[in-house]
């Protein structure tokens, strides 16, 4: 039997640099011999994505129930979880995923008021004890996130998504949220100032991924 392989997640809010840091933190740990599986929530899996477009595809003007919302995010989970992150996990590979519950705790629970204590009820459900082993939380001020997003925008050419078409208060209470998350479970967090250049922001994961995933590597 291969020993589980370990869940990292990489967190925080529109612009930090999530996507960006993803692609470092594999080379990182597949240049030691790591089998990394690089996936991302909402989606990961074909069903799951074409969940997360109608999570984030506006639709219209047809406003979506923020319940709704959320369960949506725990089905895309529930057949994320299924089909490709608790398989992964079981082989022995590591799976780094942009994005998980935390999220959820963010966006909805910060972002839209849901009570914590129901998205907690569905995380129970859906997850089965299973957590991430490492969450890297990318936290900046949300201004200078915007200014990155705003340059990724004109650059891409694309539309805002339902998310991305917030205004400021949410995305203060989505960093609120996960700060204080962080804060209450500081031995699987670790809050990486991401208000630094590309170079500086690495030079800290760096840091972190030494101290804190050196261990876990096979050896
Ligand atoms: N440290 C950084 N300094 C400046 N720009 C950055 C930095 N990190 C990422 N970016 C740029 O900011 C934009 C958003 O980064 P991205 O990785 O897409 O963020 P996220 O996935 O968290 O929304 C991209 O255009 C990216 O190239
Ligand atoms: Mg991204």
């Amino acid at each position: 039997m291969a020993q589980r392989g370990r869940f990292i997640t990489l967190e925080g809010g529109e612009g930090v640099g999530k996507t960006t840091n993803l692609s470092w933190v594999e080379t990182w740990l597949t240049s030691r011999g790591v089998e990394v599986v690089r996936t991302r929530e909402p989606g990961g899996t074909p069903r799951a994505e074409a969940i997360r477009q109608l999570l984030l595809d506006p639709i219209g003007d047809e406003p979506l129930d923020d319940d709704a919302e959320l369960l949506l995010v725990f089905a895309a989970r529930a057949q994320h979880l299924a089909r490709c992150i608790r398989p992964a996990l079981a082989r022995g590979a590591w799976v780094l995923c942009d994005r998980f519950t935390d999220a959820t705790f963010a966006y909805q629970g910060g972002g839209r008021g849901i009570d914590a204590a129901r998205i907690a009820e569905l995380e129970a459900f859906v997850q089965r004890g299973l957590e991430p082993d490492l969450t890297l939380l990318l936290d900046m001020p949300v201004a200078a996130a915007q200014r990155r997003l705003q340059a990724r925008l004109t650059v891409g050419g694309t539309t805002r998504d339902r998310f991305e078409q917030e205004q400021s208060a949410f995305f203060e209470a989505v960093r609120n949220a996960y700060r204080s998350r962080a804060a209450a479970a500081p031995e699987r967090f670790a809050v990486i100032d991401a208000d630094a250049s590309l170079e500086q922001v690495q030079a800290r994961l760096d840091k972190v991924l030494d101290e804190r995933v050196s261990p876990w590597l096979p050896r």
